[in-house]
């Protein structure tokens, strides 16, 4: 069960009246700006981006097979390296996915299992599916000419938004079900990000791998609804039936 611990938490400024009244006071003393305005701010990150690189490239495919495929734009539909560049996002995704499961197992061996909450079995299960995931994007970046070592643009940036999801899980102090609210986060993101694929292959005409891609759009589905329904049981409430 969710358990949520009472004790000294001093972020609030209901524990310090006089002092709260203090600071309110010297805020209204002390503040130059009267309204809240973010246009200087967008115009001087405005500066900064016309002179950015951006967060990465995708570079040219390694093989000649691969190249040929990229310059006759038969690799990649209409949008030339976007498909290199979402296979890159998934294979790292996948490969956080499978540790944030590891990182869950290992919570749950520690505190055992809670009314209607993840069975052993069931997390192990996840975690070889999201191993078998990498394995299958790892494949198909290889068949199509691709460097499954590259970090794409998309990845870095799947990476830099996920960061917070991996730490929850590994943090001696967070506990099983607070490890699942990361789960859900990494599920809910995973599951839009399997469907682009899948879009972006049958777009690109790309095709080999589609019962497989298939299998994991429905395996990140039914992670989805599990993860639901063990944070429903944990919060002691029903489940809601999921549709967006
Ligand atoms: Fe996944
Ligand atoms: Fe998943």
């Amino acid at each position: 069960m969710e358990t949520t611990e009472i004790g000294i938490n001093r972020t609030g400024i209901a524990t310090s009246k006089g002092r709260a009244e203090a600071m309110l006071e010297a805020a209204q003393t002390f503040s130059v700006v009267a309204e809240s305005d973010a246009t200087p701010v967008a115009e001087v990150r405005a500066r900064y981006a016309e002179e950015s690189d951006p967060v990465g490239s995708v570079p040219p495919p390694p093989s000649i097979k691969g190249a040929v495929k990229a310059v006759a734009g038969e690799l990649l539909g209409n949008q030339p390296f976007q498909l290199i560049d979402k296979l890159g996002e998934r294979l790292a995704f996948e490969r956080t996915g499978a540790r944030l499961y590891e990182a869950i197992l290992g919570k749950l061996r520690h505190e055992g299992e809670f009314a209607g909450g993840p069975t052993i079995e069931e997390i192990e299960r996840i975690v070889l599916q999201e191993y078998s995931h990498f394995r299958l994007i790892d494949s198909i970046i290889r068949r199509i000419g691709g460097d499954p070592t590259v970090v794409t643009p998309s990845a870095n940036l799947h990476a830099t938004m996920s960061a917070g999801i991996l730490a929850v899980a590994v943090d001696p102090r967070t506990t099983l079900v607070q490890s699942l609210e990361a789960a859900l986060l990494a599920e809910l993101t995973d599951n839009e990000g399997w469907e682009t694929l899948l879009e972006l292959l049958v777009e690109g005409k790309e095709t080999v791998e589609l019962e497989d891609v298939q299998q994991a759009v429905r395996d990140e589905s039914d992670h989805l609804a599990l993860v639901r329904s063990w944070l429903a049981a944990a919060q002691e409430r029903e489940t809601v039936p999921f549709d967006l």
